[in-house]
């Protein structure tokens, strides 16, 4: 058997270090014969020492320093997230000489490209296969076999919690803040919903993969975030009925030589490979000049899929280190340029309460066209209850400013009591 050896430094044993520790211990016969390469985690960086293990105390630290400056340690895993004292603590092991992989979305999207470029200048790996779509192989197809790709746009559903609770919504009829309290017991989702709800989460991982894919780093500044609080059961009814279901998308796409890149929730057509991706699966679908449509899903948070990343990153590690070289610290430059969502041309889905007058479908028409906006399906629903009318349409294809303007112009006047939903649309 080999005797080569690669010596893990992990930092953080939460549900991603700890399965990635059984991983390599459970399938290490396996990964030694591929590798020729005794995978092994020698110490662990634990910030409370306290809490019951699985593992002998002798392999855990709270000396977290000390990882990134043992010369035993030849590469760190870095599985803390967050930004501090993350990013200083892998800048300190590149500095040091020792390889990284991270799974880590927000240091990525923030400070990727002055990352990848030190890993470059002292020639050592840095993979972070994890830090997006937990399992599924995303960054590594997109760095090298999409590579010589134009991509032409690409949209992700890259959060589980959010997919959850949204195909909850579809399937029960449900109302967000119910799935959410639901999904909250039964620990699916943070006592803080936050990261994941209001879109944070979907910003960070698409910045990542908007960056590789077009070279420069996106600032997460540019991106345009909408979360999910603000959709109804009531969307989710009329989006079934019109052919459609809604998902927290990350889209990028070029426009020019800029890129465009937004989270929002979306009518996505039924039609679309993204549109079965459902519960906490995670899906990305890129369409590449040449290669056209390419469609990934899979387990995109939890235990088992996001070690599966991280050991196959460091199996890369293991395989480079064994040829001398670096592998994939693909660079990418700084400040990408990005066009604002202003420019947007898209379809938009309206839900409005109006007056029962007469004519009133024909004043919208008219107030939303005087926008450029015209309308494409319509339907209307008598609400008894309330004695009012709902009404409910998708507009053709409008600029984002000039569909924001239609929206202003139903007022009171034009027989519209309140525009209760604005959603864009995907086909
Ligand atoms: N909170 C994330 C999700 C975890 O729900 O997908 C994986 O990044």
């Amino acid at each position: 058997m080999a005797d080569r050896k690669l010596r893990i430094g992990m930092l953080g044993y939460g549900t991603v270090g700890s399965g990635a520790y059984r991983m390599l211990v459970d399938n290490q016969a396996s990964i030694q014969a591929k590798t020729g390469t005794h995978i092994e985690v020698v110490r662990i960086g634990i910030k409370d020492s306290t809490k019951p293990r699985d593992l002998s105390a002798d392999i855990f630290t709270t000396d977290l320093d000390s990882i990134v400056n043992d010369p035993d340690i030849d590469t760190v895993v870095e599985l803390i997230g967050g930004t501090d004292p993350a990013c200083r603590l892998v800048e300190t092991a590149l500095v040091n000489g020792k390889n990284v992989v991270t799974a880590n979305k927000e240091m990525m999207a923030k400070h990727g490209s002055r990352l990848v470029h030190l890993a470059k200048a002292k020639r050592l790996d840095l993979h972070y296969e994890a830090a997006v779509g937990g399992g599924i192989p995303l960054i590594q197809p997109l760095k090298h076999q999409l590579a010589g790709n134009d991509v032409l746009k690409m949209m992700g559903i890259l959060n589980g919690t959010t997919n959850y609770i949204l195909t909850e919504m579809q399937q029960e009829g449900a109302d967000f803040a119910e799935v959410l309290a639901e999904a909250q017991a039964k620990g699916y989702a943070e006592a803080d919903p936050t990261n994941d709800v209001d879109g944070f989460d979907t910003m960070y991982k698409i910045s990542v993969l908007a960056s590789i894919a077009f070279g420069r780093q996106v600032s997460i500044s540019d991106v345009y975030r909408e979360g999910i609080r603000r959709i109804s059961r009531t969307d989710m009814k009329y989006a079934d009925m019109l052919g459609y279901t809604i998902k927290l998308l990350g889209i990028c796409e070029p426009v020019a030589d800029r890129v465009r890149v937004r989270v929002h929730p979306t009518f996505l057509s039924k039609t679309h490979p993204l549109a079965s991706v459902n519960g906490v699966y995670n899906g990305l679908w890129i369409n590449g000049d040449f290669v056209g449509d390419v469609m990934f899903s899979g387990r995109g948070a939890g235990s088992d899929p996001t070690a599966s990343a991280v050991v196959g990153d460091l199996i890369d590690v293991a395989r480079n280190t064994a040829i001398g070289g670096p592998g994939s610290a693909l660079p990418y430059d700084a400040d990408m340029p990005t066009e604002s969502i202003d420019s947007l041309k898209s379809r938009y889905y309206i839900r409005l309460r109006s007056y029962d007058r007469p004519l009133v479908l024909g004043k919208i028409a008219t107030a939303m066209g005087e926008h450029g906006v015209s309308i494409a399906a319509m339907e209307m629903k008598t609400l008894i209850l309330h004695e009012q009318g709902e009404i409910v349409f998708l507009t053709d294809y409008a600029r984002e400013s000039d569909f924001a303007n239609a929206v202003k112009s139903l007022t009171d006047e034009v027989g519209v009591i309140s525009v209760e939903s604005t959603i864009r649309v995907e086909a």
